[in-house]
């Protein structure tokens, strides 16, 4: 199963609608899919989940597992402040260590409201991955100024739609 993480807290983000529609492409293509969105993390989770509280939090933990737990990773970044949202960093920071993602195979798709399509995030997480000794994907693909290459749920540029298209199709192939 492929999981695809939506990044941030935020509610109806539209991280999350990118997760969906990534989501049927995947299945389109062949593969199970389930989108997991950090909006479900129980609010209270930087004081009742991580460090002492490691394993404590049932609703954490459950959430956390499907991450852990999946064959391959997709994480889809919303730009905050030149980043991806540091309540990603939290959410990793409650993962095991050593990394249950050792191996594992991860795409990133970089999203945002400006012009850049957020790949100061997308190498920020790769470095984190990196440690975690899982695979980023070479092919990160970027959705820059949103609110004309994103319309009813569906990527408006042909060249982006086509290297999501690509990427997905790797990422079904590879082990
Ligand atoms: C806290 C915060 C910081 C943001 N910083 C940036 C930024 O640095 N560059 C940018 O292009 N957009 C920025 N944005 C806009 C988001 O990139 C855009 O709204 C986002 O891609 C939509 O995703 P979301 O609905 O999943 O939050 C920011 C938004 C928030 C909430």
């Amino acid at each position: 199963m492929i999981t695809i993480v939506s990044s941030t807290n935020q509610k109806n983000s539209r991280s999350r609608q990118v997760a969906e529609y990534y989501r049927q492409q995947i299945q389109a293509a062949g593969a199970d899919a389930r989108v997991v969105d950090l909006a479900d993390l129980p609010v209270d989770f930087i004081e009742s989940a991580l460090y002492g509280n490691f394993g404590k939090h049932d609703a954490f933990n459950a959430v956390r597992d499907l991450v852990e737990g999946a064959s391959k990773l997709v994480f889809v970044l919303p730009e905050y402040n030149g980043s991806f949202p540091g309540v990603l960093k939290a959410f990793i920071d409650g993962f095991h260590y050593p990394s249950k993602l050792s191996g594992k195979m991860v795409a990133l798709v970089g999203i945002s409201d400006g012009g850049s399509g957020n790949p100061l995030g997308m190498s920020h997480l790769t470095d984190i991955l990196s440690f975690m000794n899982a695979t980023v994907l070479g092919l990160r693909v970027k959705i820059p100024f949103l609110k004309k290459n994103w319309v009813e749920g569906e990527i408006q540029d042909e060249f982006i739609k086509t290297l999501l298209k690509q990427q997905i199709e790797m990422l079904v192939k590879l082990p």
